[in-house]
C-alpha cells in the first residue's frame, strides 16, 4: 500500500494570490503522518515547478497565463506518470483546478476508460468561448473532454482523456450559460445540491458510484474545496454559498473507500491566505483520511 504525493504551487489558472500555498497548508495539517498512521507507506515526491507569473505573462489569448499553465500542466502529467509506473497511488495536492488538465493526462494514459467523480460548486466546463473569466481553472474538465485550446487538450501528447459518459460532478451550484449547454449537449451526470438536499448524501454516493464504476477500469476524484460550504471550507478563491456540508463530505469519502474504486485523487484550490486558522487544509486532510480508510473504532 503506497501512495506518492506530489504538490502543485499552482496558482496560474485563477487570479487570485495565495492558493500556491495549498500543498504546504495540507502537509502542515499533518497530510503524510495522517495517511502513515493508517498503515500506509508514503512518498513526498515533492512539488512540482511553477513558472513565476511575471515571466508568463502574455495578452496573446484570452487565456490567462496560458504558457505557464502549459509549462506546468506537462510537468505535473510527468510526475502522476510516474508515480503510476511505480505502481503507488497518486494524491496531487494543488493548487488552484487548472492542475486536473496535467493530473489528468498523467493518468488517464494508464487507463481504457477512465471514471471521473468531479466534486465541486462549478463545472469548470468553460472554453475561451465561454468563459466569463478568462481563468483555466474553470475549464480543466472540458480540456479532459477534448474540448478547448489545442496545447491544453493534447498535454501528454494524446486526447480526450475521458469520455462524457464516465464523469459524475457532485455539489454543483454555480454553473455559466456554456456550461449548461455543454452539460446537456453530452449528457454529462449531475448531482446538484438539490439532488443532495432532495436524496441525500448517501443515496447520491450510492449512485454516483454505480454511474462511474460501471464500465471504467479506474476512477479519479478531482475535489475543489469550494465543493463545500464556505462555512466549513472558507479558504477559497471561488466561494458559493449552499455547499456541501463537512459531514456529508466524510461520508462521501468513506462511502468512496467502502467502494474501493478510487484510483488515483487530486484535492485543489485550497487557498491559506483566503483561510481562517488553515481550517480549509485541516478539512481536507480529514476528507484525506477518510478516503484511504481511516476509522474511529
Ligand atoms: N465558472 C467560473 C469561471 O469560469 C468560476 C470557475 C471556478 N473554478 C474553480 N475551479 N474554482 O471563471
Ligand atoms: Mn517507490
Ligand atoms: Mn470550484
Ligand atoms: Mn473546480
Amino acid at each position: 500500500k503506497n501512495i506518492g504525493i506530489l504538490g502543485v504551487p499552482m496558482d496560474l489558472g485563477q487570479m487570485r494570490r495565495g492558493v500556491d500555498m495549498g500543498p504546504s497548508a495540507m502537509r502542515y495539517a499533518g497530510l503524510i503522518e495522517r495517511l502513515e498512521n493508517i498503515g500506509y507507506d508514503v512518498e513526498d515526491h515533492g512539488d512540482v515547478e511553477i513558472p513565476q507569473r511575471e515571466k508568463v505573462a502574455s495578452t496573446e489569448t484570452n487565456l490567462k497565463n496560458l504558457q505557464g499553465v502549459i509549462e506546468a500542466s506537462t510537468l505535473l502529467a510527468n510526475g502522476v506518470d510516474k508515480i503510476i509506473e511505480d505502481g503507488h497511488f497518486p494524491l496531487v495536492l494543488g493548487g488552484d483546478h487548472s492542475i486536473a488538465i496535467g493530473t489528468l493526462a498523467g493518468v488517464s494514459k494508464h487507463y481504457k476508460n477512465l471514471g471521473v467523480i468531479w466534486y465541486d460548486a462549478h463545472g469548470d466546463l468553460n472554453t475561451s468561448d465561454t468563459s466569463p473569466s478568462g481563468n483555466i481553472h474553470g475549464m480543466p474538465l472540458a480540456v479532459s473532454l477534448g474540448i478547448g485550446h489545442e496545447k491544453l487538450k493534447d498535454i501528454g501528447g494524446y486526447g480526450p482523456k475521458v469520455k462524457p459518459e464516465n464523469i459524475v460532478i457532485i455539489g454543483a451550484r454555480s454553473l455559466d450559460e456554456g456550461e449548461r449547454e455543454l452539460i446537456r449537449e453530452k449528457g454529462i451526470k449531475v448531482y446538484t445540491m438539490h439532488e443532495i438536499d432532495r436524496m441525500g448524501m448517501s443515496k447520491v454516493m450510492e449512485e454516483a458510484i454505480e454511474y462511474v464504476s460501471k464500465d471504467t477500469d479506474g476512477v479519479h476524484l478531482s475535489l475543489d474545496l469550494d465543493g463545500l460550504d464556505p462555512a466549513e471550507a472558507p479558504g477559497v478563491g471561488t466561494p458559493v454559498l449552499g455547499g456541501i456540508s463537512y459531514r456529508e463530505s466524510h461520508l462521501a469519502m468513506e462511502m468512496l473507500e467502502e467502494a474501493k474504486i478510487i484510483t488515483s485523487a487530486e484535492f485543489v484550490e485550497v487557498n491559506p491566505i483566503l483561510d481562517d486558522k488553515n481550517k480549509t487544509a485541516t478539512c481536507a486532510v480529514g476528507l484525506v483520511g477518510s478516503l484511504f480508510g481511516e476509522k474511529l473504532i
